[in-house]
């Protein structure tokens, strides 16, 4: 085993957007400046979406235009469609994702159009991204358990996953949104993306809602995966899928990654009072 492991923070946007208090973009460009010195090459900052589905994110400019950035560090922005895009660019996000889903309830419901549909939406994302040197980033969500479906089979989540590298996606995020995964399901899941994509451009994405994050990291860094985004605070939850708790804690998973002699680069204690203050902005 690799000693050396990536989080990807993804609290100002996963851990936010689903708050139902407005919190203000001065709190939130704060919470962005405390992760920055934490020791993270990847935060994810915002989603460039419609603020009619996700009014929390309707500052996505302004916050990511008043971050201030540290060298080494990429700051991300969820784009949907190519508007998405474009906004993300103008505003400098440093790479993008797009987000695609296994469950064809769930993608409905998230982004208002099949699966097929989204994949089609996504390419002129990739095309754009490419002439502009923008990394792309895929997520699949809802890869065990879909809060709409149901079970999720394995075979379709790893057929979008190597359709979303197949168009360009540097890395693969597999979410399972609702924390509703377990190591043995998690290693259905990656039994078959496995025959599919090598390890080295999956990352693991585990909300906790069960207290089954933790478990299912380690279980996924057993088949070699060595990327995991993680909330600060454990701060979280998609407003499109009922019951999806917090991300896991990024400090928790850094413990942890710790305690299995796993380095993750980050200052601990900085961490600790990044996950005070998100925790702060909560209701
Ligand atoms: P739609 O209603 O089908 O699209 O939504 P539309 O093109 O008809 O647009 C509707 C309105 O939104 C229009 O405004 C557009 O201009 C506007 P109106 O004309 O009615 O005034 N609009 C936009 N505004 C700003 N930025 C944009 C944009 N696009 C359209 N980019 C759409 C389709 C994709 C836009 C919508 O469904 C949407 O924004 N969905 C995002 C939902 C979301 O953000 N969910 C949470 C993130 S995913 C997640 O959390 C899971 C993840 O963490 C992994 C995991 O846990 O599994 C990633
Ligand atoms: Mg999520």
């Amino acid at each position: 085993m690799a000693d050396a492991v990536t989080l990807f923070e993804v609290g100002p946007r996963d851990g936010l957007q689903n708050e139902p208090r407005s919190i203000p973009a001065k709190d939130k460009i704060h919470l962005v400046n405390e992760l920055s010195a934490c020791g993270f090459q990847k935060i994810e900052v915002t989603s460039f979406v419609s603020p009619k589905w996700v009014p929390q994110m309707g500052d996505a400019a302004e916050v990511l235009n008043a971050i201030e950035r540290r060298a080494g560090v990429s700051y991300a922005a969820l784009t949907p469609n190519a508007r998405g895009f474009s906004d993300a660019v103008a505003a400098k996000a440093d790479e993008v994702a797009i987000f695609g889903a296994a469950s064809e309830g769930f993608s409905q419901a998230n982004i208002n159009c099949s699966i097929a549909e989204s994949l089609a939406r996504f390419v002129p994302i990739i095309e754009a991204a490419k002439v502009a040197n923008i990394p792309v980033r895929g997520y699949v969500s809802c890869i065990t358990e879909c809060p709409y479906d149901g079970a999720v089979p394995p075979d379709t989540v790893a057929a979008v996953a190597q359709d979303l590298f197949n168009m360009g996606c540097y890395e693969i995020s597999l979410g399972d949104t609702i924390g509703a995964a377990t190591p043995t399901t998690i290693n259905g899941v990656f039994d078959a993306v496995l025959e599919r994509l090598p390890a080295a451009v999956l990352a693991g994405h585990f909300h906790d809602t069960n207290g089954q994050a933790l478990a299912n990291i380690e279980t996924s860094l057993a088949r070699g995966v060595r990327v995991f985004d993680a909330a600060v605070g454990g701060l979280g939850g998609c407003p499109y899928a009922p019951g999806a708790k917090g991300n896991v804690a990024t400090e928790a998973v850094a413990q942890r990654l710790a305690t299995l002699g796993l380095d993750t680069g980050l200052d601990v204690q900085r961490l600790q009072n990044a996950a005070d203050f998100a925790k702060e902005l909560r209701t």
